[in-house]
């Protein structure tokens, strides 16, 4: 692991500019920086830099951050990557925690195993390119295929020659040991043979075969994928490499290292079946486009698609099989927070033959003009056989089973009111079905604690913040935009007590001038009522905004989005820069606009904090109410003594807010 001091110092010495200007051509904007977004094909620059602040704005596409950020965005890194990189650009030397033996020793050994790995692979592209009976028979075979020569090349295929331990003889020759050979699933051993040649001892797995890397989202091979030649022979016809210290299949994706940028670029990827299909769709130029190769799709898989994009279009045989792992995945991918689309081909076509078939522009338009939302995919497939009452609301169930998985309420209520008018039923019937699946999950559950759950929460997406019509969530963020940029600083605040009445001894409001920082006054305020953030996104930056302030006493928005990184809620930063730029284009406008300085807006911190937390309080306890008396037709009584709490509060808050407005 990398230091703590190494990562300090590599936030000290890196300049956010610096890092971008690699990639971005960019020009001076008043104080801030401004450039193309390298994210999406812009004409006119919206990609914002500020060197005071240390971060950077794409308002194209929505993202933000910090240099980090950035990095792990451009070049898909993980986070230590990322700083990694940093030190190299800015000579730090890289200080690693210090391992126990026993993680040295499993480091190094992984090292041997991508290095026999790689050694196999270069092998195998020999094989290919330069011995004859291999460009014979296996570069002749991808040619038939289809593949020109530069596909062949920038996706490294290979073949596994002819010869029953070539690779092994040669690989033992350069020094490589045989268990390596074995672990790595290259080679396999076979009893009995002991005639002194250690290679006659092994088999190469992958002889007679066309080989398929498969690497890492870096661009590492882990393994391979062979295909038999001849269709006639009786023997799997692909054989693939078994699991490894460096394999694992159900965390490889077969073509993320060349599809990511154009995944990211595209917010969207399509998950095919094969390998082919994958390598056909990307030499027509479709390049968003991966395969979980032969494995059900799993929620490793899903993940690393989720580091990169928001949907996920499925592309699947129409075939029985294909139709049950398309069921499957859609829940998964459900669960895991993403949207899920779903594309069915013409009879007969797989990805791989209607890429040999259409040129690009034929592929997009297709693809773009016959992708359907999940519900209507499983609606199409259900309803077809149901034709009585029972199996027609066994479909529906099954539906709302897939809506069941999904985190997001405010996803999860879009998504009932379509099935509310595909099927033309009532509201509270989904709604129901919907918690009669809730309490079996559960009862299953307690029955079987480690079946699948839903996740807690977790939204990519950014909030529509600028729909002027949400006046909830526009507070919500007035409030968060508030914290952001005020939070550490101390206001005056004018501020109600309930207190004893010396005459009469009920409770009557006093007013006073309460010293106190932003942040302390909004917590304290807010957690009167329990009430959470409708914005999911506005919800996850409270709650660590208000534990940057308390746990770590920060005061600035460059240590914030250190934190934020720290705590992994990267899918915080860009809500979160998106602010801090709205608030200097805010600025920055007025000033333009009137020549003239603004007014600064901090004149008025105290008076504005208070007005949207009453306003917010007051909408809270309004739907708080509403929930309540729908409630409350049942006649409880519990229920009537809440409802006129909420009430008494909503009448104080008016009155409160009706005097901060006046002020
Ligand atoms: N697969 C596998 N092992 C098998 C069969 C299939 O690992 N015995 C995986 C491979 O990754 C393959 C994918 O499942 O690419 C889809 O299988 P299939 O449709 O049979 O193969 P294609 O890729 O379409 O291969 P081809 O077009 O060459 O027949
Ligand atoms: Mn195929």
């Amino acid at each position: 692991m990398i230091s703590k001091s190494t990562i300090d110092k590599v936030y000290e010495a890196v300049r956010v500019e610096e890092v971008i200007q690699d990639y971005v051509q960019l020009k001076k904007s008043g104080a801030n920086f401004k450039g193309l977004s390298p994210f999406t094909s812009e004409r006119t620059p919206s990609f914002m830099v500020s060197p005071v602040k240390q971060i950077w704005k794409d308002f194209s596409s929505g993202k933000g951050g910090n240099a980090i950020a950035f990095l792990m965005e451009m070049e898909q890194f993980t986070y230590p990557e990322a700083i990694r990189y940093l030190a190299q650009k800015y000579n730090i030397e890289i200080e690693e925690t210090a391992q126990s033996e026993e993680q040295k020793e499993a480091r190094d050994h992984q090292e041997s195993l991508f290095l026999v790995t790689e050694f196999a692979h270069e092998y195998f592209q020999r094989q290919l390119h330069e011995d004859p009976k291999g460009k014979a028979i296996g570069l002749s075979y991808f040619q038939e295929r289809g593949f020109t020569d530069e596909t062949i090349k920038r996706f490294k295929l290979g073949f596994g020659g002819t010869v029953w331990n070539g690779l092994a003889a040669e690989a033992l020759k350069n020094g490589y040991r045989a268990e390596l050979l074995e672990e790595s699933g290259v080679c396999f051993a076979i009893e009995g043979v002991q005639n002194g040649n250690e290679a006659d001892g092994l088999r190469d797995r992958f002889r007679d075969r066309v080989i398929f890397p498969i690497q890492s989202t870096s661009g590492r091979v882990l393994g391979f994928g062979g295909r038999i030649l001849d269709s006639q022979k009786k023997v799997a016809k692909y054989v693939n490499s078994p699991e490894s210290p460096i394999y694992h299949k159900a965390k490889a994706l077969y073509g993320i290292h060349y599809a990511k940028s154009a995944i990211a670029k595209a917010n969207n990827c399509y998950l095919v079946e094969g390998y082919t299909d994958v390598i056909q769709l990307h030499q027509r130029g479709l390049e968003n486009v991966v395969s979980s190769s032969g494995t059900a799709l799993t929620e490793s898989q899903i993940r690393m698609i989720r580091r990169l994009c928001t949907t996920i279009t499925l592309i699947f045989d129409a075939d029985q099989a294909g139709i049950r792992a398309s069921m499957r995945s859609i829940d998964l991918i459900l669960a895991e927070g993403l949207n899920v689309r779903v594309l069915s081909l013409p009879e007969g076509e797989d990805p791989d033959s209607f890429a040999r078939h259409h040129d690009l522009e034929e592929i997009t338009t297709y693809f773009e003009s016959n992708q359907i939302d999940f519900i209507t995919y499983k609606a199409q497939v259900l309803l077809k056989e149901a034709n009585d009452p029972i199996t027609t609301s066994e479909a529906i169930r099954e539906i709302v089973k897939s809506i069941w998985h999904i985190n997001d309420p405010i996803k999860r209520e879009l998504y009932v009111r379509q099935c509310v008018d595909t099927f033309q039923l009532s509201e509270a019937v989904v709604y129901k079905a919907l918690a009669d699946i809730e309490a079996k999950e559960k009862r299953d559950s307690r029955n079987n604690p480690v079946s699948a759950q839903p996740k807690p929460l977790e939204v990519v997406q950014e909030p529509e913040v600028l729909n002027k019509k949400d006046r909830q969530k526009e507070l919500e963020r007035a409030l968060i935009e508030a914290l952001v940029l005020y939070g550490a600083q101390v206001e005056v605040f004018d501020d109600e007590f309930l207190e004893p009445d010396e005459k009469t001894g009920g409770l009557v409001a006093k007013r006073s001038l309460v010293e106190s920082k932003v942040y302390e006054k909004i917590y304290l305020d807010l957690q009167q009522d329990e009430m959470r953030f409708s914005d999911p996104i506005y919800d996850g930056l409270f709650e660590m905004l208000i534990r940057f302030y308390t746990e770590e006493q920060g005061e600035e928005v460059g240590e914030l989005l250190k934190y934020l990184e720290k705590q992994q809620k990267e899918e915080l930063v860009a809500p979160l820069s998106t602010i801090v730029f709205d608030y200097e284009r805010y600025t920055l406008h007025q000033w333009e606009r009137k020549n003239i300085y603004p007014k600064d807006r901090s004149d008025q911190i105290a008076q504005q904090v208070s007005e949207t937390i009453l306003s917010l309080r007051s909408y809270w306890v309004q739907q708080h109410l509403e929930e309540l008396q729908k409630k409350s037709a049942e006649e409880n009584e519990e229920v009537l003594e809440e409802v006129m709490d909420y009430l008494m509060l909503n009448k104080v808050l008016s009155k409160r807010l009706n005097r901060v407005l006046t002020l």
